[in-house]
């Protein structure tokens, strides 16, 4: 079942507003915000927000699990690490080059939650799909509760999901003035 809700998140003390989408069921926030561009491709900051007892979240930007770029999160002790991955099928993903990350230093994690912020290059465009920057694209989520292999290494193995969906993500909520972007 498609689940659809993003909505405008706008945290005090920043210029940033996001749209957002909560895994009510696993308490697991996903907010995007993208620059005022009209065609892809185009950067990402994604900011997963997730409690300590996920062990990984991810989206895959296409929708499906294979043949679109990954972008997975997992605690590391005090901070969080991010993933870039790619299946051509039901297997675990390997490493994706064809996607850059930038992780910002409000990424954090405690004995209760992690969240990690991360620029993407690579996450708007790749071979076979591209996304809409000015309307709703579907996109998939996917976690897990059991921690990864080798949480210190982005190239870890880790489990199979214990929940996932598609889910209609409004991009056109998601922009944001390109020099806050740039700011960043
Ligand atoms: C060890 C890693 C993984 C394994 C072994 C695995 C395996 C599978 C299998 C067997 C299915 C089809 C059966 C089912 O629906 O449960 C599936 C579906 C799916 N997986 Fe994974 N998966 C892995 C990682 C991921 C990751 C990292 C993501 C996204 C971040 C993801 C997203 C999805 C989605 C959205 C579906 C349903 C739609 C589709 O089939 O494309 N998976 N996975
Ligand atoms: C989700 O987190 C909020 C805020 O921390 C908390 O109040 C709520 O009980 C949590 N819900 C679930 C389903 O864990
Ligand atoms: C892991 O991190 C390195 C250094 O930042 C980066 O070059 C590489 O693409 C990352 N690999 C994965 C799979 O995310
Ligand atoms: C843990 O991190 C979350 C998210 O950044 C924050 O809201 C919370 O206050 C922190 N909790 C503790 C005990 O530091």
């Amino acid at each position: 079942k498609r689940q659809d809700a993003t909505h405008k998140y706008c945290p005090g003390g920043t210029a940033i507003c996001f749209s957002e989408f909560t895994v009510a069921a696993y308490n697991i926030t996903y907010r995007i915000a993208i620059p005022e561009v009209t065609a892809a491709p185009f950067d990402i900051l994604l900011q997963i927000q997730a409690p300590a007892s996920v062990g990984w979240a991810g989206l895959a930007w296409g929708g499906k699990m294979s043949s679109n770029p990954l972008t997975l999160g997992w605690a590391n002790g005090k901070t969080a690490v991010v993933s870039s991955r790619w299946t051509g099928g039901h297997s675990l993903p390997g490493a994706y080059t064809g996607a850059t990350y930038t992780v910002l230093p409000t990424t954090t994690a405690n004995s209760t939650w992690w969240q990690l912020d991360v620029l993407c290059k690579g996450c708007s465009q790749w071979a076979g799909g591209s996304l809409n920057p000015n309307g709703v694209n579907g996109l998939a989520w996917a976690k897990a509760s059991r921690a990864v292999t080798t949480a210190a290494s982005n190239t870890s193995a880790f489990s199979i999901h214990d929940g996932k969906a598609v889910f209609s993500h409004d991009f056109s909520q998601a922009k944001i003035p390109q020099g806050v972007f740039d700011a960043l």
